[in-house]
C-alpha cells in the first residue's frame, strides 16, 4: 500500500492543469492581481488564525544567489505560517553554485518540493527554472524584475489612500533596475501615472516601455517628475551585481535624491516609499527617510501578507 502525503510533488502536480508561477508583473492578470491584492488584507488581518493552511504538508524552497533580509524572512515565515515547511538554499551551499545547470536543479527539486521561490541574477533562469521544474515558482528578485516587492508597495498604497485612481506615483533613481521595471508593468495594468526620474543612462528601456503601455512618462526633470505626485519612490543607486559600477553611478545620480525640497514639491501628505535596504545621504536623506519611517517599515512589513497571498493564489 502506498500513502501520498498531502501534496506530494510530482503525482500533486501532475493532475494540475496549469501551474501558477510569480515570475514577472507583466504575467499576473488584472483579475489575479487584484485578487492577491485583496487577500493580502485578509493575509494581515486574520495572521495567527487563518481558516486554511493552504501549503500544509508541503515544502518550498528558499534558492538565493543574492543576499536578502526582508525577502528571505517574509518568505520563511510566510511559508510557516500557511502550513508548510521552508527550506532555504544559498546558491553557494548547493551545485548550483558550482555551475550545475539551472535545468538540472529544477529537475531534481520538482521531483521532490512543491514550490520554489527564487532571488538571482538573470531572469531567464528564473523562467527557465519555472520551466524545467514544473512546480510554482515564485520570483524573489532578479536584475530585471521584483515582483513581490511591487504587491506589498500596493497594499501599502491602498492601506494609506484606499484607491489607487488617479494617483501619480513618482519614482526617483535608477529608473533601470528591477524596482521600477516592476512598477512600470504594475502601472499599466493598474491604469494609475507613473513617472521616472532618472538620467538618461538609467531610464528603462524603450523595449520594456513599448511592451507595457500605460501611463510612463520618463524624464531627467527631478523637480516637474515629483510635482504633485501622491507618492515619491526610491530605491538604491547600486543594486546588488551592479557593485563594479560604484563610482560611475554615485556620480550619475546623486542629484536623484528625495530630500526636504523635493517633498515640499510633491502633494501634502505625499507617502514617501523605499522598498529598502537604504542608503542615507544617497537615494533618500536621513530626516526625509525617518519621518516617512512609518509607510517604509508598513511596506517591509506588508511583504509577509502580500507574499502569502501569492503563496495562496500559487497553490490554488
Ligand atoms: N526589499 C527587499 O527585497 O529587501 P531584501 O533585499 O532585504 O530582501
Ligand atoms: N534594486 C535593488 C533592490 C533591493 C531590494 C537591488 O537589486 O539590489
Amino acid at each position: 500500500m502506498r500513502f501520498l502525503t498531502h501534496g506530494e510533488p510530482g503525482k500533486h502536480l501532475d493532475h494540475q492543469r496549469h501551474v501558477k508561477h510569480l515570475l514577472s508583473i507583466e504575467q499576473l492578470t488584472l483579475r489575479d492581481l487584484n485578487q492577491i491584492l485583496a487577500d493580502a488584507v485578509t493575509m494581515k488581518r486574520t495572521r495567527g488564525r487563518h481558516r486554511s493552511l493552504p501549503l500544509a504538508g508541503q515544502t518550498w524552497a528558499l534558492i538565493f544567489a543574492k543576499a536578502s533580509t526582508r525577502t528571505r524572512i517574509s518568505f520563511e515565515v510566510g511559508v510557516s505560517e500557511l502550513g508548510g515547511r521552508p527550506m532555504f538554499l544559498n546558491t553557494m551551499d548547493i551545485q548550483m553554485g558550482r555551475g550545475e545547470p539551472i535545468k538540472d536543479t529544477a529537475r531534481v527539486m520538482g521531483r521532490m518540493i512543491h514550490g520554489a521561490i527564487f532571488r538571482t541574477f538573470a531572469q531567464t533562469d528564473v523562467e527557465d527554472f519555472a520551466r524545467f521544474a514544473k512546480i510554482p515558482t515564485i520570483n524573489a528578485l532578479t536584475d530585471q524584475e521584483h515582483p513581490c516587492q511591487i504587491l506589498a508597495d500596493l497594499q501599502t498604497i491602498l492601506e494609506k489612500r484606499k484607491s489607487l485612481r488617479g494617483l501619480v506615483v513618482t519614482f526617483v533613481g535608477d529608473g533601470a533596475c528591477n524596482v521600477p521595471v516592476s512598477w512600470i508593468f504594475a502601472a499599466a495594468k493598474l491604469g494609475f501615472e507613473l513617472r521616472i526620474a532618472a538620467p538618461k543612462k538609467f531610464q528603462p528601456s524603450r523595449a520594456i516601455l513599448k511592451r507595457a503601455g500605460g501611463n510612463i512618462v520618463c524624464t531627467e526633470d527631478l523637480k516637474a517628475a515629483a510635482r504633485q505626485a501622491d507618492v515619491l519612490y526610491t530605491d538604491v543607486w547600486v543594486s546588488m551585481g551592479k557593485e563594479s559600477e560604484t563610482a560611475a553611478r554615485l556620480k550619475a545620480l546623486k542629484h536623484y535624491q528625495i530630500n526636504r525640497p523635493l517633498v515640499k514639491l510633491a502633494k501634502p501628505g505625499v507617502l514617501v516609499m523605499h522598498c529598502l535596504p537604504a542608503y542615507r545621504g544617497k537615494e533618500i536623506d536621513n530626516e526625509t527617510f525617518e519621518a516617512h519611517a512609518d509607510t517604509i517599515f508598513t511596506q517591509a512589513e506588508n511583504r509577509l501578507h502580500a507574499q502569502k497571498a501569492v503563496l495562496k493564489w500559487a497553490v490554488s
